[in-house]
């Protein structure tokens, strides 16, 4: 049995399903891969926390769930004020997994490269922003850095497209990659206004308090970049045209349908474009999902036109992508 040392940034939603999927599913590792992770060291906005030996994630779990934040803990174990750049540095583990929205995060992900630990990520902005020197500094240092939660969740489209195609060149790729917008706009096609939908869609907790980054097609403009970056080589979320959903009317969405049509955010990536706007998709299209479905069509010269399609977005849907991750970032520390 092999043990591997896993360091856990963000234990917000995400965070603790990435955790409770290691706790749950820790026999089906230790049977399938005989490996034995053991999360070393938590870390929440309220500070990093080292788990002795001995203490199970469990308890982890319940403090924050309890008081919302890990240094509620204090009666039992010590909280450090750290910044990560001093985690990841501090802590021995193999594996850093950062679970978190910080956009300036990719200095610490470097440092953690540089210290010859694997990186896990669902965090967009580094990669939407600096892909190349991630990658780069990864490859140099020979250290797994994989981030398949960061576009359509646990659905593999990253592995996908890095793992495979290998004799074929990727010619383009249009995808729907945003839940949130879906869902506004099918319920527009319902009747309701977009500021109701809206309200819908976060009070039903799919859109952020804050839900400018979805609206304005922000969220998947990062995921469109990060495709390009995958599919054709480094760009930055500079690069790419994006236009949100916030000036469509009622009107517009049902004009689409009365055409057997449906307007969905569509992202179009091709080498050198990368554009995110509202398109009207026919309503047999692949691309005309409902709900936190994500769908992506890819062409490619020799293999044609392949459709891959599934959850986009959700917990344990997100921590599918990172879990998977941990397991692949494993087996390559341990050779396995
Ligand atoms: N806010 C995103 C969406 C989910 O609505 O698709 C996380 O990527």
């Amino acid at each position: 049995m092999r043990e591997v040392k896993v360091s856990l940034f963000g234990f917000g939603n995400v965070g603790r399903a990435v955790a409770r999927v290691l706790v749950e599913k820790g026999k089906l590792f230790r049977e399938n891969y005989g490996m034995d992770f053991k999360v070393v060291s938590i870390s929440d906005t309220s500070g990093t926390l080292w788990l002795p030996e001995g203490v199970d994630l469990r308890e982890a779990l319940l403090v924050k769930e309890t008081f919302g934040k890990l240094s509620s803990w204090t009666n039992d174990y010590e909280v450090y004020n750290l910044t990560p750049e001093e985690a990841v540095k501090e802590i021995d583990a193999d594996i850093v997994i950062d679970v978190t929205n910080v956009e300036n995060a990719h200095e610490w992900h470097l440092t953690a490269l540089r210290e010859g630990k694997a990186v896990i990520t669902s965090n967009k902005p580094p990669l939407a922003f600096h892909y190349a020197k991630l990658i780069g500094e990864a490859e140099r240092r020979n250290v797994p850095y994989l981030f398949e939660a960061t576009v359509m969740a646990g659905t593999p489209i990253i592995g996908l497209l890095r793992e495979n195609f290998l004799g074929d060149t990727v010619e383009r790729i249009d995808a729907v990659l945003n839940a949130t917008t879906t869902f506004i706009l099918s319920r527009m096609e319902m009747g309701l206004h977009f500021e109701e939908a809206l309200r819908q869609a976060q009070s039903l907790g799919i859109a952020e308090r804050d839900p400018s980054g979805d609206i304005l097609g922000i969220d998947a403009g990062y995921k469109a970049t990060i495709l390009h970056c995958v599919a054709f080589g480094p760009k930055t979320f500079d690069d790419a045209r994006v236009k949100g959903i916030a000036e469509i009317t009622l009107g517009e969405v049902q004009r689409a349908r009365k055409k057997g049509k449906t307007i969905r955010l569509v992202a179009t990536v091709e080498r050198g474009n990368i554009t995110v706007e509202p398109k009207e998709v026919p309503l047999d299209s692949p691309l005309s999902v409902e709900s936190h479905e994500n769908a992506a069509v890819i062409w490619t010269d020799l293999l044609g036109e392949l459709v891959i399609k599934g959850a986009g977005a959700g917990l344990k849907e997100t921590a599918s992508g990172v879990v998977s991750d941990i397991v692949k970032a494993a087996l390559t520390i341990t050779g396995g």
